[in-house]
């Protein structure tokens, strides 16, 4: 402090010289704690800390904040500066912080909070000690040495009356006080600060002593004894002494009003409900009310409506039945309580009384209450709710995808209409196979089922039901075709395979047994083992269709196979025929008449040379034809009948021809035709061949 001292003592002697200086740091202690009783002392002191090669041209200005606001400042050639807080208060509690500010340069500390404890007692005075009922009187409530922001609470036998804000330390209020006796008058204050607030204790209690005025309301209800239900009361309200003329009297039973006029008020009701009854009137300012407790006994209880079905159905004859316990017997028979039912749907039927009524449910939910009526008293029941279930329509039967003679399908049943759940079985010549029940909207009923003869699909009917202990809808029997899987294919030739000549037809017909369309494949089978040719394909209508070759060729010979296959997918393959074409008939004729041209040739040379030999020597006469016969003999032989060898050769020349040429038989796929459809004797050869 010292040094500084001297430099802050240099300013003024040295006038304009450029300072060197450098405000270090500013710090705030407050002294002697930061959290303090109510009226201590307290000190907040502001240190600078700088450093200086020169002298200071101006004083540093030191400034204190609390809660961010300006409180004090002040300029002190002192290296700290103190703000003095004497008697603290509740409102110097907060947060506080300093700045000090030299030649340009300027530093604030830390914040530092502090708290100060407790308020004073408040202070209560009574502008009266003594008052009549109706009049008014004026409490002043004070929060001695108290700063800040208050609200003063007023309470009268420690209840809270009244409250008052105030921006000072004090606050009036009007008291009133009803009814005689002698009163008890505190008051109690809220200090309040930015962030909290602080409750004062209790202030001093003053007395009061009020004066009751001498009329008061009478009220009487009779007969007083028991009162029931339905009971007439005669309840009469009148002001007693000496009472001002034009009083409004006012009569009420709960929130009712009974009735109310001046100078008194008579009033006859049927008693229904337990309540306080008041009659009551004001003078001057003064409310005055006398009550009484009506308590009303029960004759019967709120009726109950209830419906005869658990599960309603639309359309259903439903009893709906309204009743109510007689809780009275001496005073009321059930015969006394008549009953009424309420519904905005279609008429009920009263059942002969006892609360009993026949309805039909509608196709739409509905609200029903019923009402209980007996000496003048009417009760209502609670609301029932009927919302009648949908029945099921008969359901259809149909089945998913296709079926299959042998093979598993599905049938699937449905009704259009229904509340869920609907229990679906399925009936197989009325035997119940299975039963699903059908619960959400997206669910199907499906059963699986498998059928032997196609007859069979008409047994399945299915039952949707969901009423219980009740006949469901049958369905229609299940319509739907059955597709038989193919079997039995049968290759047939016309004309028969060892009779088929070259320039004739060829017609390979197909059949099978099983359920059209089928599509129909004749193969071919390479000879060379390398697999089998199609010769063609077509889809028919019907059990069997041919294949026809014309002009058929030595090259057409060889073994055919068909197969066929329909919806069922399961490919049936015929018996392999073979086929070897014979010669034509022309070129037998050529053969023929060409060994007969040998023949004669050679025996016109015998001839010839008989008649030489006879003519030179003596001739032995033997003939030489057999070898030469024998030769055409096995030509011939080699033609007609079916040599394996020869066989073999014709199908591996009628391959490969086919096979650089592309189809040989193209020109002759121009008949395939379907058929009657019985072609099913396939060893036999009895069709007519008219071809
Ligand atoms: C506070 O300061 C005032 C005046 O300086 C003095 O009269 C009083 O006794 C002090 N109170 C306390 C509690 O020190
Ligand atoms: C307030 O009341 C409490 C107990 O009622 C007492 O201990 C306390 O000292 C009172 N405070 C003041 C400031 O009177
Ligand atoms: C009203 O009722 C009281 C008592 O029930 C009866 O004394 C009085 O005469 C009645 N006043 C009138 C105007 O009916
Ligand atoms: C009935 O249906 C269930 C489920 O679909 C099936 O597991 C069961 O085998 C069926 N029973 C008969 C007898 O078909
Ligand atoms: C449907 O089937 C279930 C189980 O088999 C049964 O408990 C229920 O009563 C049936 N519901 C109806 C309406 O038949
Ligand atoms: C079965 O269905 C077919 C076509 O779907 C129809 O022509 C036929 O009349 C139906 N048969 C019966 C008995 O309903
Ligand atoms: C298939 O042929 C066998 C034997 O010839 C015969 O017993 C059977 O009935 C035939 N099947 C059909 C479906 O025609």
């Amino acid at each position: 402090m010292g040094p500084l001292l001297l430099l802050f003592s240099c300013w003024t002697l040295v006038g304009a010289q450029t300072p060197l200086f450098k405000l270090r740091s500013v710090t705030l202690t407050i002294e002697p704690a930061t959290d303090l009783l109510r009226d201590a002392n307290a000190t907040l002191w502001c240190r600078a800390g700088v450093s200086s090669s020169g002298t200071l041209t101006q004083v540093p200005v030191y400034t204190f904040y609390k809660d961010g606001t300006k409180v004090f400042t002040k300029k002190s050639a002192s290296a700290e500066l103190a703000y003095p807080l004497l008697h603290v208060r509740y409102s110097n509690t907060g947060k506080y912080k300093c700045r000090v500010d030299i030649d340009g340069q300027g530093e604030n500390s830390d914040t530092s909070k502090l708290t100060v404890t407790g308020v004073s007692v408040p202070l209560l005075h009574l502008s009266r000690s003594s008052l009549s009922e109706g009049e008014e009187l004026t409490a002043t409530c004070s929060a001695p040495d108290e700063r800040g922001a208050f609200f003063f609470y007023f309470f009268v036998d420690g209840r809270e009356v009244q409250d008052k804000p105030a921006r000072i330390n004090r606050a009036d209020a009007q008291l009133r006080f009803n009814g005689g006796g002698v009163r008890q008058v505190h008051c109690e204050y809220t200090v309040m600060l930015a962030p909290g607030s602080t409750k004062s204790n209790k202030s001093n209690t003053v007395t009061v002593s009020v004066r009751e005025l001498s009329f008061r309301p009478v009220l009487e209800i009779r007969p007083v004894a028991e009162v029931f239900e339905g009971d007439q009361l005669s309840v009469s309200c009148r002001p007693e002494g000496n009472v001002p003329g034009g009083l409004l009297l006012i009569l009420t039973h709960g929130t009712q009003l009974l009735g109310s006029g001046t100078d008194h008020v008579n009033s006859s009701i049927t008693a229904k409900d337990s309540g306080e009854i008041e009659c009551s009137f004001e003078v001057g300012n003064v409310p005055k009310k006398a009550t009484k407790t009506l308590s009303v006994t029960e004759l019967f209880s709120v009726p109950r409506l209830s419906v005869s079905l658990a599960e309603v159905f639309e359309g259903d004859r439903m009893v709906l039945t309204c009743s109510s316990a007689v809780l009275v017997a001496r005073r009321l028979s059930s015969e006394d309580i008549s009953y009424a039912l309420d519904s905005t749907g279609p008429p009920a039927t009263d059942l002969g009384g006892a609360g009993r009524f026949s309805a039909q449910a509608p196709p739409y939910h509905l609200s029903y209450t019923c009402a209980a009526t007996a000496r003048g008293i009417t009760k209502h029941s609670q609301a029932l709710l009927v919302w009648p279930k949908v029945s099921v329509v008969r359901p259809s039967i149909s089945v998913v995808g296709r079926v299959v003679l042998g093979r598993p399908f599905q049938i699937r049943c449905r009704s259009e209409r229904g509340s869920l759940p609907i229990n679906y079985t399925l009936f197989r010549k009325y035997d119940p196979l299975n039963v699903t029940t059908v619960s959400t909207p997206s669910q199907e009923a499906l059963f699986t089922a498998t059928i032997q003869e196609s007859d069979d699909i008409k047994l399945y009917m299915c039952e949707a039901a969901n009423r219980p202990n009740n006949e469901g809808e049958l369905s229609p029997r299940l319509n739907a075709s059955v597709i038989v899987p193919l079997s039995n294919a049968t290759l047939t030739t016309l004309p028969a395979p060892w009779d088929v000549s070259e320039g004739n037809a060829l017609i390979l017909i197909c059949g099978v047994a099983g359920t059209p369309p089928v599509t129909f494949k004749w193969y071919r089978e390479d000879g060379g083992g390398g697999g089998a040719q199609l010769l063609f394909a077509g889809t028919v209508d019907g059990r069997s269709t041919s294949h026809r070759i014309h002009p058929v060729s030595r090259d057409h010979s060889g073994s055919y196979y068909c197969e066929a296959v329909n919806q069922a997918r399961n490919p049936v393959r015929s018996q392999t025929v073979h086929i070897e074409v014979r010669l034509a008939l022309w070129k037998k004729g050529v053969m023929a008449a060409s060994c007969l041209l040998v023949l004669c040739v050679a025996a016109l040379l015998c001839v010839l040379h008989l008649k030489s030999r006879r003519g030179k020597k003596e001739v032995t006469t033997e003939l030489s034809v057999k070898p030469s016969g024998s030769k055409s003999d096995d030509s011939l032989t080699v033609s007609l009948a079916p040599d394996t060898e020869a066989y073999t050769a014709a199908t591996d020349a009628a391959s490969n021809s086919e096979g650089t040429e592309g189809r040989a038989t193209n020109g002759t796929r121009d008949s395939v035709a379907s058929l009657p459809a019985d072609i099913s004797n396939r060893s036999s050869y009895s069709i007519p061949a008219t071809v």
